[in-house]
């Protein structure tokens, strides 16, 4: 049976389609439609998707009513028709999940785990916002539920837009800052708005209204500091009550809370073993969503299931281009399901060049301040990084062990976010670190999105052509 996944009206529109256990896409809605975050599903990923089949069954990845109700009596963001729902789809029987069960089985259904506690942290989904569950073979049940005000993803989105960026969007920018900011100045402050696990000092879908203090540049950086230490210790409360709860060694981590890779980081402290997939936000409940209908695990293979611009891997040009000018992007293959390129929509460039920061960050147009990634053959990140476990999807930030050798890949509080790779993961990708090792003894290139800083990453040839043209560059494809 053919089940396409669906994910609508909320940031970041997906499509999945499953064959039985094998996933045969998954793509963004924003990358065909260029709107960042796009809501809404559009006829390009639409017909991309049917390339794959004509689906049986539609799994939608929340319950609309309860959402309409939510939004309706309590305000705040989501909701609209689902533009899928103007198309021939609509016919096409649908049963619909609820936002925080399709989060659940997205984890669960990927992992290679048949006993595990899942933890889903959002914004909010229809009305619930932290949800405990236990997964046993096949099974996914509901074992702790918090609800709309409270919540882990307000709090943070809340501060996120105190110091003026975009909540729901520009976390991840609020959790690069945190390595600039003293989190002492404001921490007891900050604390006092989310004082345990169980307490808010008010609805955080308002916003902050009530701070006091003139906000500068150094003060945005140290309220982000202060932030990220307090959701840590709370994330940190949350996960040992859930482990209390299920007696559950073995952790599937879902929610566009489990982005947050420097907190990622602390969890490997409580549990044995962790999996976070590679898309945990709303746009993985896609494939989340056609998982728990299909209600059992799906042969997980890899990430990279969104358009394809085919070809094989172009090893050799890529080296030649980091030798030669330090830096190259390379769009390649099927896209990443996920905010992270992994390789086939990416810039790619040489760690230790420290002023090859600057030039990547001319490229994308972004904040200075802003870190980069390393991709590291699997074998040698334990020599290079403060870790014993593997990071295919980018999301630990690890103490670095060698921050002199490769100044471009670590952030100003020592850590990385790194990138692990294995031959079965990436051969390409692999074979490219490898003969990079092999002349230069670091087994390690910087990897960032190749894109212009708000934009989506790229998709197709067009996007290609567009962007060498803006930016006179030449992607290796
Ligand atoms: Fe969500």
């Amino acid at each position: 049976m053919l089940i396409m996944g669906i994910n609508e009206t909320t940031h970041d529109a997906s499509i999945s389609l499953i064959k039985d256990d094998k996933v045969l896409f998954s793509g963004h809605a924003e990358r065909y439609s260029k709107v960042k975050n796009d809501w809404f599903t559009n006829k390009g990923l639409i017909d991309n998707a049917l390339e794959y089949g004509i689906p049986d069954q539609i799994a939608y990845y929340e319950n609309p009513f309860l959402k309409k109700l939510r939004v309706k009596t309590c305000g705040g963001f989501g909701g609209g028709k689902p533009w899928f729902e103007h198309t021939y789809l609509n016919a096409i029987p649908r049963t619909n999940f609820k936002h925080h069960y399709s989060h659940a089985a997205a984890g669960y259904y990927t992992s290679k785990f048949d006993d595990a506690v899942i933890v889903v942290l959002d914004s909010i989904g229809e009305f619930n916002t932290s949800t405990i569950w236990a997964g046993e073979g096949n099974d996914i049940k509901l074992m702790y539920k918090d609800n709309y005000p409270f919540s882990f993803g307000l709090f943070y989105s809340a501060f996120t837009q105190l110091v003026g960026l975009k909540p729901n969007e520009e976390e991840y920018i609020l959790m690069g800052m945190a390595g600039y900011g003293d989190p002492e100045r404001y921490f007891h402050k900050v604390k006092d708005y989310f004082p345990s696990m169980s307490q808010q000092k008010y609805n955080f879908h308002k916003g902050i209204i009530d701070w006091d203090e003139p906000i500068g540049q150094q003060e945005k950086f140290d309220i982000a500091a202060a932030v990220q230490k307090v959701y840590e210790q709370r994330l940190m409360e949350f996960m040992r009550y859930a482990k209390a709860k299920t007696g559950k060694e073995n952790l599937v981590f879902m929610g566009g809370c489990a982005l947050n890779c420097s907190a990622n980081t602390k969890l490997w402290d409580i549990f044995s073993d962790i999996w976070i997939m590679p898309n945990p936000g709303d746009a993985g409940s896609s494939l989340g969503a056609a998982a728990a209908l299909y209600g059992k695990h799906l042969n997980w293979q890899s990430p990279y299931l969104g358009y394809d611009l085919g070809g094989d891997y172009p090893v050799q040009k890529i080296l030649d281009g980091i030798f030669e000018d330090g830096i190259v992007a390379v769009a390649t293959g099927r896209a990443e399901y996920g905010p992270r390129a992994l390789g086939n929509r990416s810039i790619l460039a040489d760690p230790t060049d420290p002023d090859i920061k600057n030039k990547v960050n001319l490229i994308k147009k972004r904040e200075l301040f802003r870190p980069f990634a390393p991709v590291v053959m699997a074998e040698h990140a334990s020599e290079w990084f403060d870790m014993n476990y593997e990071s295919p999807y980018m999301q630990y930030a690890v103490k670095c062990l060698k921050p002199d050798l490769i100044p471009s890949v670590v952030h100003v509080d020592g850590t990385s976010r790194v990138q692990t790779v294995t031959k079965d993961q990436h051969p390409g990708l692999y074979t490219l670190l490898e003969k990079f090792y092999s002349v230069t003894g670091v087994p390690i290139l910087l990897n960032t999105s190749l894109n212009i800083k708000g934009q989506p990453l790229l998709n197709d040839m067009n996007d290609v052509k567009i962007f060498n043209e803006i930016n006179r560059f030449n992607i290796i494809t």
